[in-house]
């Protein structure tokens, strides 16, 4: 997968994927809700996750989020998606999480690493724990 492919990459991706679900307005699209489905080894089943979920300033407080949201949850659950999961810091989008019975589990929080902080130079282990070779690859 090229990582540096442009935003619209991404986007053709997502499409081609099935997991973008986009409400549009007399041929424009006024807002978009993203979901991954991937496999969850420790529940034993595909799970989803919500990585974005916006709706045009102007046109908020009308419904069109919980529309998108209402039908992407019941396709998720429909398709077999044991949970559903997302990360927010908006209060609106974490009242209307809430609205659809999203809750947070028992204190859990969401871990975001920093990139920039992650020490570059931190010696690599192998299984075993002995330091590995900087060529070394795998
Ligand atoms: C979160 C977001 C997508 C919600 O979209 P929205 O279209 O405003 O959502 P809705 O209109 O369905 O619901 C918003 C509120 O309007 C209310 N509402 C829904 N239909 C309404 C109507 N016809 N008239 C008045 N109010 C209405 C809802 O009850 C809801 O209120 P509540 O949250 O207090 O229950 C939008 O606020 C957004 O894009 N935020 C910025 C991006 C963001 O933070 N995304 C989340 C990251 S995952």
């Amino acid at each position: 997968m090229n990582w540096k492919a442009p935003r619209n990459e991404s986007l053709r991706r997502a499409i081609e994927n099935n997991e973008l679900l986009v409400a549009e307005l007399k041929g424009k699209v006024v807002g978009f809700i993203h979901l991954v489905v991937h496999e969850d080894i420790i529940d034993g089943g595909p799970n989803a996750f919500i990585t974005a979920f916006y709706v045009t300033p102007r046109l908020r407080n009308k419904g069109i989020g919980s529309a998108l949201l209402q039908r992407t949850l019941d396709e998720a659950l429909n398709g077999g998606c044991l949970k559903v999961e997302t990360s927010t810091t908006n209060q609106d989008a974490r009242h209307l999480y809430e609205r659809y019975s999203f809750e947070q589990f028992r204190g859990e929080v969401f871990l975001e690493l920093d990139v920039k902080k992650y020490p570059k130079k931190r010696k690599r282990r192998d299984s075993a724990g002995k330091d590995l070779p900087k060529n070394a690859t795998g």
